[in-house]
């Protein structure tokens, strides 16, 4: 465990300082491009000892690409999303909690609708009968992160990828990595006659990815979500898909059971695993963080989920067909999956 001494008299300074030379840190929007040129260590394919490490994800395939993982700016931006709350700012050079850093000052902050203590958040941190066994799937509850064991400071778990300059759970629900599932579910662009479009500078086949429109940002993105108590990752990606790109929750029972069974046909074939891991999301803070496990169907043919109706539902504001296309910006890491999907199926990008 590592300790963190503050000095109240370098704090003051040091703010001042940062503000004065504007350190660079990102905003929370517009996106910040990622590319795969990102200064970041790279994504090796994984051994075989990585899908015994969780049993939620055990059966899904694996790809063989390497792309470097989203750097850790979204982590950082300003201001807090949902809040007009100033992270303390922290300089690339400082991310890293093993560089010593006494004047570290994180900015304190649990939404107030997290301390409410909604059913899918933790109560927090020395509440009676709160005992979370970090580290651990404990109960329904999966603690254990994708990057490893993380360390805890204060009996706080800490963000393994470094500081963010905000500490509690900020509008996390969980101590520690919250859980997400990304399903991207692809087919190819016809035209009019059925044929493959070719992009007309790579001149490679475009891919079309379901796409829906946040509500709570405005943003582009997969339509992921939370992995529920107790849920398995494959169900996970199956329910988000359903209820924000085919609104399944508000469809009159009859029609529900068809397009269930449209879905569970596409969702049973093995998907690419695109990603798994953690997630440079603008929530994130240095004690709850985002990891996610990206999954790609595909409709090879155009005849399965392609007929299905999109209709935005939950979280949802509008779900359309999007071409993939590096020029498109997207929500959190999204647009590293696509990139990868696009790798994979030697496709435009
Ligand atoms: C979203 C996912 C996203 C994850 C990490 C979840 O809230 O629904 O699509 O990948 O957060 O950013």
């Amino acid at each position: 465990m590592r300790r963190l001494r503050l000095n109240q008299d370098w704090i003051g300074r040091i703010r001042l300082a940062l503000t004065i030379v504007g350190l660079p840190y990102a905003v929370c929007k517009p996106e910040t491009r990622l590319s795969s040129s990102s200064p970041l260590s790279i994504i090796h394919s994984p051994s075989a000892a990585d899908w015994v490490h969780n049993p939620y994800t055990n059966t899904l395939r694996m790809t063989s690409s390497t792309v470097a993982p989203p750097p850790h700016l979204k982590s950082r931006c300003q201001p807090y999303p949902g809040s007009q709350i100033k992270r303390f700012p922290v300089p690339d050079d400082k991310v890293d909690w093993s560089m010593v850093w006494p004047q570290y000052l994180p900015v304190q902050h649990t939404d107030p609708n997290v301390a409410s203590r909604p059913t899918w958040a933790d109560p927090d941190l020395g509440s009676k009968a709160f005992s979370p066994r970090f580290n651990r799937v404990d109960g329904p509850v999966d603690r254990t992160s994708f990057l490893g064991d993380y360390e805890l400071l204060q009996n706080r778990p800490l963000n393994p990828r470094g500081r963010t300059g905000l500490a509690g759970r900020g509008l996390l629900g969980r101590w520690g990595p919250n859980h997400a599932a990304d399903p991207i579910v692809t087919r190819w662009k016809v035209d009019a006659t059925g044929q493959k479009v070719s992009h007309p500078a790579s001149r490679r086949p475009v891919l079309q990815f379901i796409s829906i429109k946040r509500k709570d940002c405005g943003e582009w993105a997969v339509p992921g979500g939370m992995v529920d108590p107790g849920e398995t990752v494959t169900l996970t990606l199956q329910r988000e898909f359903s209820e924000e790109a085919l609104n399944s929750l508000a469809l009159p029972a009859a029609e529900r059971a068809q397009t269930h069974q449209r879905i569970t046909q596409l969702f049973t074939a093995p998907g690419l695993q695109v990603y798994r891991g953690y997630v440079d999301d603008p929530r994130n803070t240095d004690n709850a963080w985002m990891e996610t496990v990206a999954v790609n169907f595909h409709d090879e043919t155009g005849n399965s989920v392609s007929e299905l109706p999109l209709q935005a539902g939950d979280d949802a504001g509008q779900v359309t067909w999007v071409d993939l296309d590096s020029a498109f910006p997207l929500y959190a890491s999204h647009s590293h999956f696509l990139e990868t999907v696009a790798k994979e199926r030697g496709a435009h990008w």
